[in-house]
C-alpha cells in the first residue's frame, strides 16, 4: 500500500434534473461515498463532487409542460436533493449544475480546443422532425425497433437491451413520442467530434488498457472487453455533438442556433463542479487539476460505459492541459430486486425516501450493499430475505452485540477503565492483523470482500467471549481482574471492528469513537488501542434490528413470498389459493400435516441428485390452470425445461432470477404441454394445501451446486 498521500478527484454519473434519486443513484453514490471515506481514512485528500444533469430536450419539454423555465424546473429538483443525501450519509463535498457559467466556459473551451485539433468538422445531415410540434427530435424522442439486436420501443441513441449506440435515423419504424406521428426527414447542419480519426482511436487503445497513477487497470477487465469491442476495425462512428434550436443547452461558438448535444457538456460538468468547489474552498481549479498527485476517478453505471471511457477520456485528451485523462472510471451494475430489475408498475422499485420514512436505518442499507459489492460489472440484489440476515444477524447479532456485551462491566466496575495489558492479547492481535487485507479490499472496490474478513473477525471476538464468559466471571468478585481483562478485549475488538466498518458505517462510527472516547479513527489508529487513560463512556443503544413486517413487507409489498430465513413465520400467499383435493395421509398432529416418512439409508438419499437451479425464464402455460413453465438453469451449458403445479401461488415475473432446488435425475415425464425434464420443490402443510412455498437457497448457492 501507498504511503504518499493522494489528490483524489472523485465524482459519480451526474443524475439528470427531470426527476428525484432513485435507489439506483443511491447505490452508486453509496459506492463512490464508501471508497471517498476509506481513503480519507487513509488519510489522502479527496475532492467528492457531483452536480445536476440539467441540460437536454426532455428538460425542456417537461418544463414547457408545468409552465416554467427549465432553470426554475432544475432548480426544484436541485431542492430535493439534500434529504436524499443526508439522509444516506452521502457526502459529496459540493454540487453543482450543468447549466452553470463554468460548465458553459468549460464546454466552450473544450469545443474549441478539439476544433484546433482538426477533429470537429460539419456534415449536412436529414434528421427526423416532428411537423405537430415543430422541432426537430432529440433522440429521446424517437422510439424504434434496435437496428442491432431488434429489441423494440427502443430510445434513438442507444438500445437499452443490447448497448448499441446509434443515430435515430438508423432505428427501424420510428415515432415520435411527443405527438406520436411519424416523424419527417429534415435536413440540417450538425457538428461531429471525429472519434473515428486514426489518432483518437490509437489514443483509446492505449488509454483502455493502461493504468490509472495507482498501478491499478483504469477499466475493469468487463468494461476493456465491450471497449474493445468498439474500438475494433470500423465500429467506432463519429459522434454528432450539435442539436437544433429550440433547446435547453450552451450554445456552440460561431455556430447560431445550435447547441451543444447534452451528453457532450454532461461529463464536463465534472470539470465544472470541481471549478465550483475550488472557488468556495479558496483553490486554484487548473492547479488542482494539473497536481502531479492528483487522480481522476469517476463512479459510473454500466449503461453509460460508452461515454465515459470512449468519448469523455478522447476528449479530454485531445484538448490537452489542463485536461487530463480519468485515471480510473469505476462501473458497476444495477439493483435488481429479486433478480430482476425494479419496476414501479410491477411493485419492485424500492424508494429511497420512502425507506427513511418507514424508520428504516441508512446504514442498514450501507452495510447491504457493501455486503453485496465487489469490482465487477455485476448487478445487485436486493431481497428481503438477504436484508433481514446481514442486519440482524451481521450488524446486530455479530457486532453490536459485542459492545452491548462488554461496555457495560468496564462502566460500571471499573470506572470505564480498561485493562492496557489486555491489549495485548491474541485476539486483539488478530484483529490488527487483518487491517491491511481489509484496506486493501476497499481500495479495490471489493467492499464484500471487506465485509466478509470483518465478519470473520467479529466471530473471532464473539467466540473469545462465549469462551471467557465475562458474566460469569463478573459473578466472582475475586475474579475482577479477569473480568476487565475479558471485556476489555472485546472492547478493543469493538474498536477495531468499528473502525474497519467506518467506510460503510460512519455515523455508528462516530457515536462509538464518543463512547469509546478513542478519538477519530483512521487507518492509522489501527495500532493505537484503548487505554486507560482515556475512560469510556456508557454505551448507549446503537442500533436496532430490523422489521419483516412492519418495515421490509411495507417497503416492498408486492413482491412474493421468499423462502423464510431467520424468521420462521408464515407467509401469506401471493394470490388466493384455488380449492385443493382432499390430501392423502394427512395427520393434523403430525409437523407439517404429515408423519415422518420411514427411514431411509443414505445411499436411498443419495440416489435423489438434488441441485439449486436458477429460474431464466417463467410463463403461464396455454390451457392449464395449474401450471407454470420453467426454464432452469443448473450450469449445464442448456436450461432444463420444468412443468410445476404452482401457479395459483406465484406470478412469472416473480419468479425470474430466483434459485430453487430441484431434483435434477428425476425421469424426463412427457406431458400434454411438452417434456418436464425434473421437478422444483416447494414445502406444504400436508393439512393445508392453501399455501405451497418455494424452497430458495440461502444467499451465495450457486447454480448447479449439489444438495447434501
Ligand atoms: O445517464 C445519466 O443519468 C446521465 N445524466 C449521466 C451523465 S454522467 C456525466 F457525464 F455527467
Ligand atoms: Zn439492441
Amino acid at each position: 500500500m501507498t504511503t504518499k498521500k493522494r489528490n483524489l478527484f472523485v465524482t459519480t454519473a451526474l443524475p439528470y434534473a427531470n426527476g428525484a434519486f432513485h435507489m439506483g443513484h443511491i447505490m452508486e453514490y453509496i459506492q463512490a461515498d464508501i471508497w471517498v471515506r476509506h481513503e480519507r481514512m487513509c488519510g489522502n485528500a479527496v475532492h467528492f463532487v457531483g452536480a445536476d444533469d440539467a441540460h437536454g430536450a426532455p428538460i425542456m419539454i417537461a418544463a414547457q409542460k408545468k409552465g416554467i423555465t427549465p432553470q426554475q424546473f432544475v432548480a426544484e429538483i436541485a431542492a430535493g436533493r439534500k434529504e436524499y443525501l443526508d439522509g444516506f450519509h452521502i457526502e459529496f463535498d459540493h454540487w453543482h449544475c450543468t447549466d452553470s457559467p463554468e460548465n458553459t466556459e468549460l464546454s466552450q473551451d473544450i469545443y474549441k480546443r478539439l476544433k484546433a485539433a482538426g477533429l470537429i468538422y460539419t456534415k449536412e445531415i436529414e434528421q427526423f422532425y416532428d411537423t405537430a410540434k415543430g422541432m426537430f427530435l432529440a433522440d429521446r424522442f424517437i422510439k424504434g425497433t434496435c437496428p442491432k439486436c431488434g429489441a423494440e420501443d427502443q430510445y434513438g441513441d442507444s438500445c437499452e437491451k443490447c448497448g448499441a449506440v446509434y443515430s435515430p435515423t438508423e432505428l427501424i419504424d420510428p415515432k415520435s413520442a411527443l405527438s406520436g406521428t411519424t416523424p419527417v426527414m429534415k435536413t440540417s447542419t450538425h457538428y461531429f467530434f471525429k472519434l473515428s480519426d486514426p489518432k483518437a482511436v490509437q489514443f483509446l487503445k492505449e488509454w483502455t488498457v493502461g493504468n490509472g497513477a495507482d498501478g491499478l487497470p483504469r477499466v475493469q477487465s468487463e468494461v476493456l472487453a465491450k471497449d474493445e469491442e468498439w474500438l475494433a476495425e470500423g465500429n467506432l462512428n463519429d459522434w454528432d455533438i450539435s442539436r437544433d434550436a429550440p433547446y435547453f443547452g450552451i450554445e456552440i461558438p460561431d455556430a447560431p442556433g445550435k447547441y451543444f448535444y447534452v451528453w457532450l457538456d454532461a461529463p464536463i460538468g465534472y470539470l465544472a463542479s470541481f471549478k465550483g468547489y475550488c472557488a468556495k474552498k479558496g483553490l486554484d481549479f487548473e492547479a488542482e487539476l494539473t497536481r502531479e498527485d492528483t487522480e481522476q476517478i469517476h463512479f459510473i453505471g454500466k449503461d453509460i460505459i460508452y461515454f465515459h471511457t470512449l468519448f469523455w477520456p478522447a476528449m479530454l485528451h485531445f484538448a490537452g492541459k489542463p485536461f487530463r485523462v480519468p485515471d480510473h472510471v469505476n462501473v458497476h451494475g444495477f439493483m435488481t430486486v429479486n433478480g430482476a430489475k425494479m419496476s414501479k408498475s410491477r411493485g419492485t422499485g424500492i424508494s429511497p425516501l420512502d425507506y427513511l420514512k418507514l424508520g428504516m436505518n441508512a446504514e442498514w442499507l450501507r452495510y447491504y450493499l457493501a455486503a453485496k459489492l465487489n469490482s465487477c460489472v455485476e448487478d445487485v440484489d436486493f431481497t428481503k430475505t438477504a436484508f433481514e440476515a446481514r442486519v440482524n444477524s451481521d450488524l446486530i447479532g455479530k457486532y453490536v452485540n459485542i459492545a452491548s456485551r462488554a461496555a457495560g462491566f468496564i462502566f460500571k466496575r471499573f470506572e470505564g477503565r480498561v485493562s492496557d495489558e489486555a491489549m495485548k492479547d491474541a485476539v486483539i492481535e488478530t484483529l490488527r492483523e487483518a487491517a491491511p487485507e481489509i484496506q486493501d479490499a476497499y481500495e479495490k472496490r471489493e467492499y464484500a470482500r471487506a465485509v466478509r474478513r470483518i465478519m470473520e473477525l467479529a466471530d473471532v471476538v464473539n467466540e473469545f467471549v462465549d469462551r471467557e464468559k465475562p458474566w460469569e466471571l463478573a459473578k466472582d468478585a475475586a475474579r475482577a481482574a479477569d473480568l476487565q481483562r475479558v471485556a476489555s478485549v472485546a472492547l478493543e475488538g469493538f474498536r477495531l471492528l468499528t473502525l474497519y466498518l467506518k467506510p460503510v458505517l460512519p455515523a455508528t462510527a462516530k457515536r462509538v469513537e464518543a463512547f469509546l472516547n478513542c478519538g477519530e479513527l483512521m487507518w492509522d489508529s489501527v495500532a493505537t488501542p484503548l487505554s486507560s487513560a482515556n475512560p469510556i463512556n456508557k454505551y448507549e443503544h446503537l442500533m436496532g434490528r430490523v422489521d419483516r413486517v412492519k418495515q421490509l413487507d411495507a417497503l416492498l409489498p408486492e413482491v412474493a413470498p421468499e423462502a423464510p430465513a431467520s424468521q420462521p413465520k408464515a407467509e401469506k400467499p401471493a394470490k388466493p389459493a384455488k380449492a385443493a383435493a382432499p390430501a392423502k395421509n394427512v395427520d393434523p398432529d403430525a409437523p407439517g400435516g404429515q408423519k415422518i416418512a420411514d427411514v431411509c439409508t443414505i445411499d436411498d438419499f443419495v440416489k435423489v441428485d438434488l441441485r439449486v437451479a436458477r429460474i431464466v425464464k417463467c410463463e403461464e402455460v396455454e390451457g392449464s390452470d395449474k401450471l407454470l413453465r420453467l426454464e432452469l438453469d443448473l450450469a449445464e451449458g442448456r436450461t432444463r425445461q420444468v412443468f410445476s403445479g404452482i401457479k395459483a401461488w406465484y406470478k412469472p415475473e416473480d419468479l425470474v432470477g430466483r434459485l430453487v432446488v430441484m431434483i435434477a435425475n428425476l425421469a424426463p415425464r412427457k406431458m400434454r404441454f411438452g417434456v418436464s425434464e425434473g421437478m422444483v420443490l416447494a414445502a406444504s402443510n400436508a393439512a393445508d394445501k392453501n399455501a405451497v412455498y418455494l424452497i430458495e437457497p440461502f444467499e451465495g448457492a450457486q447454480p448447479g451446486m449439489r444438495l447434501s
